[in-house]
């Protein structure tokens, strides 16, 4: 098939007319990949599947809603676009900023966004500052100056954030044939919770499914404003992406989770680092650590003997990043690669052959 991007495959469905320059990467089109260690552990009628958003053109499903949010801005004759990050967001707008000849302006909280995401905006060509604050202060920066300035805001409070995201939902239903039973996700800004949650509304309405997902969020034990019901002040997380205090998007979250009958609930950073480690070591995906929350997520309600046993049950886990975006992490995790002399015998010894 001639892939061309989420808004060729989707425009039925997104705010474009034949006058929208497209700007994409060919992005989306990320594969649903059944998870057999998972699937088997949970037992008889349990079918999970990843949804492995690491594999879009910059490493994360962000690119879904730049393709979008840059191609409308090019069609209003932005000549800018701003934005505040943990990471991802940055790396993806600098990418189809770049591509698009526009220029962009990031700003991320000092010294705690991921090596790879900051390679990213920088090689891209993006006028990076690194503030000294949060995200949370950082966006509120961040939607003031663009209030006041001709600088085109690319955080998913722009609503084509929203519409290019939400065609993520539609390529788990066109695979299962139908929605799956429950959706598991991490949730930072929530931006991302509510545009599955947009995208599985139409498609029903669209008459292409029948049925809707029980939405499962999780957010980071130490950044879970959601859960606790109350802006946290300093979020901590090892799960950089997703530390965020105050979530742009609280309400449309918490809108999903009642609407679906589904829940937002939190993961240790233990809990997501075994959840890290088992999706490499079983399933043979390297995600970074906040995608690794929603297999947390759902061993934890595993655990808790939340998925009753009655008929196939179809669970789908968003995998929302790459594991190369946070190198880092990997060092800080697992034991470093031991020092052998180079010969046969230390080599035979050490392998146990
Ligand atoms: N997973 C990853 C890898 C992310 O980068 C983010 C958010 C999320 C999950 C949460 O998604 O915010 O829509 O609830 N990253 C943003 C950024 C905040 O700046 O890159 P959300």
């Amino acid at each position: 098939m001639n892939y061309s991007g989420v808004i060729e495959r989707y425009k039925k469905y997104l705010p474009v007319t034949a006058k929208t320059p497209i700007i994409t990467l060919k992005e989306g089109n990320t594969p649903l990949i059944y998870a057999q260690y998972l699937s088997k552990m949970m037992g008889k009628n349990f079918q999970v599947y990843l949804k492995y958003e690491g594999l879009n053109p910059t490493g994360s499903f962000k690119d879904r809603g730049m393709t979008v949010a840059i191609s409308k801005a090019c069609e209003s004759r932005a000549k800018a676009v701003m934005c505040a990050s943990t990471g991802n967001t940055s790396a993806s707008a600098a990418a189809y900023a770049a591509k698009a000849g526009l220029k962009c302006i990031v700003l991320i909280p000092h010294g705690e966004i991921a090596l790879g995401k900051l390679s990213q905006a920088l090689i891209h060509g993006a006028t990076v500052l690194a503030v000294d604050a949060n995200f949370d202060a950082a966006l509120n920066l961040v939607k003031e100056i663009t209030a006041k300035y001709r600088l085109t805001l690319v955080n998913s409070l722009n609503p084509y954030r929203i519409e290019g995201q939400k065609t993520a939902s539609f390529e788990i239903c066109d695979a299962l044939g139908n929605a799956p039973d429950f959706q598991v996700m991490p949730v930072g800004n929530a931006g991302n919770i509510t545009a599955y949650w947009k995208g599985y509304k139409e498609y029903k309405g669209h008459h292409k499914i029948n049925r809707l997902p029980k939405m499962l969020g999780f957010q980071a034990e130490g950044a879970a404003p959601i859960v606790k019901g109350h802006p946290i002040k300093n979020p901590k997380t090892i799960a950089t992406a997703i530390r965020i205090g105050n979530p742009a998007s609280w309400k449309q979250a918490e809108r999903a989770r009642d609407e679906s009958g589904g829940l937002i609930d939190m993961v240790s950073d233990k809990q997501i680092l075994e959840a890290y480690k088992l999706l490499a070591a079983k399933e043979g995906i390297f995600v970074e650590p906040a995608s690794a929350a929603s297999v947390a997520g759902l061993l934890k309600l595993v655990k808790k003997g939340y998925f009753k046993k009655l008929r196939i049950t179809k669970i789908v886990c968003i995998l929302t990043g790459h594991g190369l975006k946070d190198p880092d992490r990997v060092i800080k995790t697992v034991k470093e690669p031991k020092v052998v002399k180079a010969n046969l015998q230390a080599i035979l010894k050490e392998i146990g052959y």
